[in-house]
């Protein structure tokens, strides 16, 4: 009995002794275990992988025909170098009437006269399309703002009129630019 209990004392000491390691053996994909991680967004370490997207993919906030960014320089830039890609025809223009009427309308009012159906205070000072007279931010009144500018503004939003980049696609943004430079920039003139 005394021999049993010697040998499996024995038996268990080089058990235990032989765990006292720090391999951890064999690993058959050390990449599934410990896989290379990456925080979203963040710079990649990936060697070979030259940062073009993918064929197909569309990178965060690309735009093809506008690459301005939210400064008032790019603003200025986009008044003077941007141009709609967009034909003026009566499609566009119908487009963009049922887009500023989905998009604009509840603040810039129908007529973009500022008399939108949104009365809180804030959104008190709208401005009028067909305005003449007082001087936006590009030295220029209302009724003589580029596409750039009217696209940008659309685009960052400024100040109390948030942007909409998020809500309305390049293309949707173009068509509206048309239709308020075509129709209201000069209603009533
Ligand atoms: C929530 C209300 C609101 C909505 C919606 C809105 N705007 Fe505005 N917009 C404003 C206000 C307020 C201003 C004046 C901002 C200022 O001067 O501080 C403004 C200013 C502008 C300007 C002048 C920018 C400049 O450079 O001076 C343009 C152009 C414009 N909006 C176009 C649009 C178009 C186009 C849409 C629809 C896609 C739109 N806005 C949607 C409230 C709105």
């Amino acid at each position: 009995m005394n021999k049993l209990i010697l040998k499996l004392a024995l038996i268990s000491g080089i058990v235990f002794l032989s765990s006292c390691t720090s391999d951890t053996g064999y690993e058959f994909m050390p990449n599934m275990y410990r896989s290379p991680s990456i925080e979203t967004y963040a710079e990649h370490t990936i060697s070979g992988y030259d940062g073009i997207p993918v064929e197909g993919t569309i990178a965060r906030g690309y735009l093809s025909t506008f690459n301005y960014d939210g400064t008032l320089e790019d603003y200025l830039l986009a008044g003077k170098n941007a141009v709609n890609p967009l034909e003026n025809n009566t499609e566009n223009l119908a487009d963009g009437k049922a887009l500023y009427g989905m998009f604009c309308e509840h603040c810039h009012g129908a007529t973009g006269s500022g008399d939108g159906t949104v009365t809180h205070p804030i959104y008190s000072a709208v401005p009028h399309y067909n305005d003449d007279k007082l001087k936006r931010r590009c030295d220029v009144p209302m009724c003589e703002l580029k596409a750039g500018h009217i696209f940008h503004a659309i685009t960052y939003g400024l100040n109390a009129m948030g942007p909409h980049a998020s809500q309305i696609s390049e293309d949707e943004r173009w068509k509206i630019t048309l239709y308020v430079q075509e129709e209201l920039q000069n209603l009533g003139k």
